[in-house]
């Protein structure tokens, strides 16, 4: 089948709640993930846990982490909404399993810049938690599909196909999406009424991240060509404790719930460092600490520092952080003894694909929600804990908004919209991994935690080159997820850059050395 009511790319948190309303109500929905396992998503690696809680204080939080740039209308809608919201989906809809005491009431945990404890969460793995029972719950509904291994080429637009918007269609409508097959290799025209983008973040484009590889953003740079706005790209948040394994292994996540429940940070001559960067030491805000741990790694030409969690019980730590633990004991450090060697990393792009408070973009019928879009509620920095729940609540949001407009709509005229026309030139996928290596350095080391003016211009040469290379080969070549993925990514990248080169301020997650 080619045709949707919905389309929906992407299968993390957000996605598959924005699923649920519309197979509710019967209509056909397509989940398209470019991963051969629908639960490869970074919402299954999600560690700490959800804000549950309607308390006066989260929306002066949010602002306050954000630098007081946050959406405060969006904040809003997270106060008001989010527990009712959360309720019915998660506790009620797909019977997601948190921690509870004896007397089965949830159990609460605190995060960075939170004035209490409001999180609930499964030990440390609430994210996989979530991902499961939602995936669960929907596999009951036979009106949805879900589309392994497909690569999301380009949205389909009107505009695309020379139509005038007077002729044919209204403004800059999202007619559906070409993706690839990666079995077949062949690609497929997939119309659709309502297009949801659920893509998440850019994180796999730095070299350190915490994220999965599929964080590549994919949806931003489609959402752009199609004609979408993307604001805030400079906002890349780093999360200061990923697991130090050595330069060239990949950063596992080390929960900010560990300090959350009182890990204390150490420099390699034992001090605890935090109380010279902020009243609030390990529990300040996550550029605040981060950039702390770079500078003792700096002052004292170490490759990392230490978080301890060996104040707490042991049995307790084995329970409370199981998969950290185990973690930690294959790289032969026991948590319950020993310190965790820890550096920050890339974890989370604040901006993204700007959308009002349902989700809605401004292209007709294309919404964007979670990670990949900009509700604006974390400005220039995320508070610890809100990305599940903005994937949820303004998944929920984007389905309801979709249920209240798509009757009046039909589908577009397939037989309008061409097919798409492959290239048969065989890419060499060494060099495509090549330049994604080269991307991805750059941007760890000129667009990371602190950025220059110089570091910038280093940044915009070796773009610029990069992007007309790959413009060539792109042309005439035949398709593959590496190449898609290489496409974006250099589209990607200089998003963050003009951002980075536009805003002259340090400020949140920004950080110019030379403002
Ligand atoms: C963590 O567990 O530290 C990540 C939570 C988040 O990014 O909100």
């Amino acid at each position: 089948m080619n045709k949707f009511d919905c389309l929906i790319i992407g299968s993390g948190v957000s996605g598959l709640t924005s699923a649920i309303k519309l197979a509710e109500n019967n209509l056909s929905v397509a989940i398209v993930t470019r991963a051969d396992d629908p639960n490869n998503t970074n919402t299954n690696w999600a560690q700490g846990g959800i804000i549950y809680s309607d308390d006066k204080e989260l929306v002066s939080d949010i602002d306050k982490a954000s630098s007081h740039t946050s959406n405060i209308t969006a904040a809003k809608i997270i106060e008001a909404n989010s527990k009712d919201i959360l309720t019915e989906v998660l506790l009620e809809k797909a019977k997601t399993d948190f921690d509870k005491d004896n007397d089965g009431n949830l159990l609460f945990t605190k995060e960075a810049a939170h004035t209490h404890k409001r999180i609930i969460y499964k030990g440390d793995y609430t994210g996989k938690q979530i991902q499961v029972s939602l995936l669960n719950y929907l596999k009951n509904h036979k009106n949805v599909t879900i589309l392994t291994s497909h690569t999301a080429i380009d949205l389909i637009t009107a505009e695309h196909h020379g139509i005038s918007l007077k002729q044919r269609y209204e403004d800059n409508a999202v007619l559906g999406a070409y993706l690839l097959d990666q079995k077949s290799g062949k690609v497929r025209k997939i119309i659709s009424k309502k297009t949801v983008l659920a893509t998440g973040g850019i994180g796999a484009l730095y070299l350190h991240n915490s994220n999965t590889d599929g964080a590549r953003g994919d949806g931003h740079a489609m959402a752009k060509r199609a004609g979408a706005f993307v604001s805030n790209m400079e906002f890349i948040q780093f999360h200061p404790t990923t697991f130090y394994a050595g330069s060239f292994q990949r950063r596992f996540l080390i929960s900010e719930a560990l300090r959350g429940e009182g890990g204390i940070l150490y420099n390699s001559k034992n001090e605890a460092f935090m109380q010279k960067y902020h009243k609030d030491k390990e529990l300040a805000p996550r550029d605040v600490v981060a950039r702390a741990i770079a500078s003792e790694m700096i002052a004292l030409k170490n490759d990392c520092v230490y978080l301890d969690i060996t104040n707490k019980d042991s049995e307790w730590i084995k329970e409370r952080f199981p998969t950290i633990y185990s973690y930690c004991q294959k790289k032969n450090i026991d948590i319950t003894k020993q310190r965790i060697p820890v550096v920050p990393a890339a974890h989370y792009t604040c901006g993204g694909v700007k959308t009002d408070s349902f989700g809605k973009t401004n292209l007709k019928n294309l919404y964007a929600v979670g990670e990949v879009a900009n509700t604006g509620l974390h400005g220039a920095n995320r508070l610890a804990s809100t990305s599940l729940l903005e994937g949820i609540v303004f998944g929920h949001r984007a389905s309801e908004s979709i249920l209240d407009t798509i009757s009046e709509q039909d589908f577009y005229d397939e037989s309008k919209i061409r097919e798409w026309i492959n290239g048969d030139t065989e890419v060499d996928l060494g060099l495509i991994t090549q330049d994604i290596q080269t991307i991805k350095q750059t941007m760890w080391n000129y667009l990371g935690l602190t950025r220059s003016k110089a570091r910038l211009n280093r940044a915009k040469a070796m773009f610029s080159e990069l992007s007309d290379e790959v413009q060539k080969f792109y042309k005439n070549a035949a398709l593959h997820d590496e190449l898609i993925g290489l496409r974006n990514a250099v589209e990607v990248a200089h998003m963050v850059l003009n951002s980075s080169i536009r805003n002259k301020k340090s400020i949140g997650c920004f950080y110019l050395s030379d403002s």
